[in-house]
């Protein structure tokens, strides 16, 4: 039986977006026996989230009519195998659904009985085994779920590293099943006897036993004061353990030896009683401070000295090894025998030696060269950041590190190059194996370097992917990798062996995976029976380059394999570059640096390639997984102008909050699904009054349905695009009376719809929708300020925190991931590290997406800033009531005004707000992205609105001013009801923990009834 094409698939009526959200999230927190422990791929994601969508783009809606009642037997004698099937079509229905959203489970991803019937509905569905083509796979997530669901694959990505990773998850596993663990068992004991056997001399243990597990380093400067001269170890902490009872902190401090020598350093480890007693860091926002004279040496200077040394990760000796400069041992932890816990002891003479030795080492081996090129990678570091918004690796170059050599320790060096060589000796004989023994290099360079630092936390060494940039490291931890702590060999061969034992029982039918260009396909027209992918995003991850970092020493590992190379230009070193689908300007297509342009040309390729080879009859999907919606519009025109008509479209949770420094900030923490079809041939040409006549229609009856569930907020907005883009992208174009045809994306502010765009229609639409529930209809039909109406900041303030709203924010209480373009801003403030800034308060949301609900509302942001809103480098901020005291109060405060009050009661508090515009809040001079400047509309009209008021009262009950705020809520609810239904729409919204929330509730229940 053959589904037919014009029966809907589940993926296009209904997903169970909350659970496979909750699923999705659990996996994130997964990380041993779990395929992401092969390598480090930026930007997985959550194999839950792939493996539920995969199923319902497959299955068939049983309530569509066309839906095959062969189908519908079948798949309910399946579905009793795991629990119980009504006998209706709609009863069927969401015992699939539930089951969709159940086998997310982590743990029933190997449960033979769900898998197997997840299998057997698919088998239900045709007689051919369908064939899943993703040409962006990545680290694998949507090739493995389909092969783990019994479909073909073919899997293919631009880049090198990936393309390692699907040919084993794809093809070997899966062709050798358990013999992949036996061989890798033999040749990684074999592995680890020989790197034991050549490099434990240079990792020596203590006296009795004692085992070092990690030598702690400073890069150094020298002090430039006049007499001075002393050594400066760049120490970003003075902490080496923050557990509780076992605190340590190093001392640092000058000693005068000899007159005439720059004074020396002497070093200390105590164990401090208070955190008092430990001194602040020696270096802060890369400013340099002298323990010596504590002259600061400025940002410049202490990279000028820095670039000396190559970055300074290296120590400096004279010709009879004594140290003379560069990184500074400064203590080092090790475990004693028979103790729990870690042990420090000051850095000694014979732990120079060792280096010492180290660098004899290196100094034969590195004369090899090997086909024209060293064992040592000497290749260059892209000096030039991608985009104005995303690093990639380029600050590390600013400190002199110019080549990926500078990157390490010299006994780290030995000890990568020594692996190296050692998996070309042991020359395995099998792809498998080969590529496992590149992967234990590859894991090794990511937690031994000298970008690494030392937890005094959890008392590990860190790894150096933390970011998706490399950040600047000032002290570091160099791991002993003969140990069996964390960033030791065999705690990565576990952890390899752990990723491949979670492979091996997907599935014995081996997938096709290739190294290719998603623009321009391998595979023929009309083959694939469901193109699902998940593309690179504008410049949110510079793939290529960081993938460098793995690339130089793996390509050497695996000398002579046809995936380490570039297949597109045999003179380049590093991983293809031209080709991969990214804003990165450092390189020119064209005559031109690769931008955004570049980027959406690009996609829109792919996109017509993915419909090219996708059946008519079938389906697609595309990720859309970045946290804003800017270029949106872009790329979904490429979808739409390359044929394809979107059908649906679900936000699934997938993202963690509380990344490295996450704040706050609402943004998507959702990926959102868009679920396509191919567009016929012979689409009609669309006519606008019907479209958009249709359109609130649509998106109403969605939102309804959507907000049942449970979803809320900014991923309610997202999983209206769906059923929005339906009603247009079924033509092959939309247009007017005029024949003009209306774009998706346009001028938001025009007038005309072909020149506004159809999404900003959309936009209206679910604003106004929003509005309407949590207002009333006046708000939302106000468009230029109607009467009656409560003004521009009541709506703005209320659409906030509806869009803050969200499934995986409990309450709305905002905890999402931030943007991540401001992640990287903000590590660029700090010029590399220091101590971030305190988060400020308040709900946020990014600009982009507060712009597109505020324009067609009638809402100018502009008028609102300082005042109830702050715009700073793309994120709003809605200023929490308590920072707005001094606007409402000025100077005199609340408890004054609310004195004179009760003294005079005939003057209402409202007549006292704002009493000296002078106090009105300054707005910072703009920087960077998008900071706003107050227009000079705001200093003038400072005229109280409800939301003001609103607010006095809720700062009066605040600051316990029972007498005021009775008066004042006495004299408001005779004056209009609408401040009584602003405060009962705002309690409705606000986060359940918020203060406003509490201050509200309090505050309505001091009503005069
Ligand atoms: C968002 S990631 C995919 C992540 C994947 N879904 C996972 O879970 O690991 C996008 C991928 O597109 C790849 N890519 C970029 N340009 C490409 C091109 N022109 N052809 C094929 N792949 C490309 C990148 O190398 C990157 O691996
Ligand atoms: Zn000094």
């Amino acid at each position: 039986m053959t589904i037919p094409k014009d029966c809907k698939r589940l993926a296009e009526v209904d997903f169970p977006i909350k659970t496979v959200g909750v699923h999705s999230l659990a996996e994130k927190k997964i990380f041993v026996n779990h395929p992401q422990g092969f390598h480090q791929w930026w930007a997985r994601r959550p194999l839950a989230a792939c493996r539920s969508i995969l199923l319902a783009l497959l299955l068939p809606d049983p309530c569509d009519p066309l839906c095959p009642n062969d189908f519908k037997n079948r798949a309910r004698d399946l579905l009793n195998r795991v629990t119980n099937v009504g006998s209706s079509d709609i009863e069927l229905k969401r015992s699939l659904l539930k089951f969709i959203g159940d086998i997310a489970d982590w743990n029933l991803s190997t449960n033979r009985l769900f898998i197997g019937v997840a299998r057997e509905l698919i088998k239900a569905t045709d007689q051919d085994i369908p064939f899943v083509v993703d040409p962006f796979s990545g680290g694998g997530s949507i090739p493995l779920e389909a092969l783990r669901l019994g479909c073909d694959v073919f899997a293919s990505d631009i880049n090198p590293i990936p393309a390692l990773i699907l040919k084993l998850i794809l093809e070997e596993i899966p062709r050798k099943g358990h013999k992949v663990i036996e061989e890798f068992d033999v040749a990684s004991k074999n592995f680890m006897a020989a790197i034991q056997d050549r490099l434990s001399v240079f990792y020596p243990e203590d006296e009795h036993g004692a085992k070092p597990i990690a030598y702690l380093w400073a890069r150094t400067v020298r002090c430039e004061a006049p007499n001075c001269g002393g050594e400066i170890p760049l120490l970003r902490s003075m902490w080496l353990s923050k557990k509780t009872g076992k605190k340590k902190a190093l001392r640092v401090s000058s000693e005068q030896t000899h007159n005439t020598k720059p004074p020396t350093l002497r070093i200390e480890i105590f164990s401090p009683l208070s955190d008092e007693e430990v001194d602040p860091p020696l270096i802060a926002n890369a400013r340099a401070i002298c323990p010596h004279c504590r002259v600061t040496l400025d940002p410049k200077r202490v990279r000028v000295q820095l670039a000396e040394q190559s970055g300074g990760a290296i120590v400096i000796f004279d010709e009879r090894g004594n140290r003379i400069g560069g990184a500074l041992g400064i203590a080092v932890a090790r475990r004693l025998p028979n103790q729990q816990g870690v042990n420090y002891r000051p850095f000694v003479n014979k732990d120079y030696e060792t280096i010492w030795h180290s660098e004899q080492e290196l100094r034969l081996l590195a004369n090899k060269i090997e086909n024209g090129e060293t064992i040592i990678p000497t290749e260059l570091i892209n000096p030039i950041r991608p985009s104005p918004n995303a690093r990639g690796l380029s600050a590390v170059t600013r400190y002199g590190m110019s080549q990926f050599k500078h990157l390490f320790t010299i006994r780290q060096i030995l000890l990568l190059v020594t692996v190296s060589q050692l998996i070309q000796e042991l020359s395995p004989k099998t792809e498998s194996t080969r590529i496992l023994l590149s992967f234990i290099l590859s894991r090794l360079t990511d937690r031994h370097s000298s970008l690494i630092g030392w937890d005094a936390g959890g008392q590990t060494i860190d790894h150096v992917f933390r970011r998706q940039a490399l950040p600047m490291r000032w002290d570091f931890a160099e791991g002993n990798p003969l140990t069996d702590s964390s960033g030791s060999i065999s705690n990565i061969i576990n952890q390899i062996k752990g990723a491949v034992g979670s492979c091996i029982d997907i599935s014995r039918q081996s997938g096709t995976s290739q190294l290719a260009d998603a623009r321009l396909h391998p595979l023929p027209d009309q083959t694939a029976s469901v193109w699902f992918t998940d593309p690179p995003y504008y410049d949110s991850v510079p793939y290529a380059d960081l993938s460098d970092y793995f690339f130089v020493w793996i390509k050497r590992a695996l000398r002579g394999h046809p995936y380490v190379r570039d297949p597109f230009d045999a003179r380049n070193t590093l991983t293809p570059k031209l080709q991969e689908c990214v804003w990165n300007q450092s390189y020119v297509v064209n005559g031109k640096p690769k931008g955004a342009d570049f980027f959406e040309d690009s996609m829109a390729q792919a996109f017509a390639e993915g419909r090219r080879i996708l059946r008519d009859s079938e389906i697609g999907c595309v990720i859309f997984a970045h946290k804003t919606t800017e270029g949106w519009e872009a790329l979904l025109t490429g979808m739409i102008r390359g044929g394809f008509v979107i059908t649906a479209s679900w936000p699934i949770l997938t993202e963690r909050s509380g990344r490295t420094n996450a704040q706050d900030t609402a943004s998507l923490a959702s990926s959102i699904h868009l679920v396509c079809r191919p567009r016929p041939t012979n689409a009609s040409i669309g006519d606008w009054t019907l479209v958009s006549r249709e359109l609130p229609r649509k998106v109403g009856d969605w939102m309804e349905r959507l907000q049942k569930e449970g979803v809320r907020g900014a991923d309610l907005v997202f999983a209206c695009i769906g059923p929005a883009l339906e009603i247009y992208s079924r033509y092959s174009k939309v247009v007017d009376a005029q024949d003009r045809e209306i774009p998706l994306g346009g001028d938001p502010t025009a007038g005309e719809p072909y020149q506004r765009g159809y999404l900003a229609y959309v936009w209206e639409v679910v604003g106004r929708l929003a509005l309407e529930q949590v207002l009333g209809s006046a708000e939302a039909q106000a468009r230029n300020g109607n009467a009656g109406a409560l003004e521009e900041d009541s709506r703005l303030t209320a659409l906030f925190l509806w869009t803050m709203q969200s499934a995986g924010n409990g309450n709305g209480n905002g905890k999402a991931a931030k943007a991540e373009t401001q992640e990287v801003n903000e590590l660029e403030d700090q010029d590399e590290e220091g101590a971030p800034r305190k988060a400020k308060a308040g709900h946020k949301l990014i600009y982009d997406v507060v712009r597109r609900f505020a324009q067609p509302l009638g809402i100018h942001l502009e008028q609102w800033e300082g005042r109830i809103i702050e715009t700073e480098k793309g994120i709003v901020r809605l200023l929490p009531v308590a920072e707005r005291a001094r606007q409402l109060f000025g100077e005199e405060s609340a408890q004054a005004v609310a004195e004179t009050f009760e003294r005079d009661p005939s003057r209402p508090v409202q007549m006292s707000l704002f009493p000296d515009l002078e106090t009105a809040p300054r707005l910072k001079a703009a920087r960077k992205t998008r900071t706003i400047r107050a227009s000079e509309t705001l200093r003038i009209s400072r005229e109280p609105t409800t939301l003001d008021r609103l607010h006095a009262a809720m700062l009066l009950q605040k600051g316990g001013q029972t007498n005021a705020l009775r008066m004042m809520l006495k004299s408001e609810v005779e004056r209009s009801p609408d401040f009584l239904r602003l405060a009962n729409a705002l309690s409705a919204l606000y986060p359940r923990e918020s203060e406003e929330k509490r201050l509200l509730d309090a505050m309505l229940q001091a009503i005069p009834r």
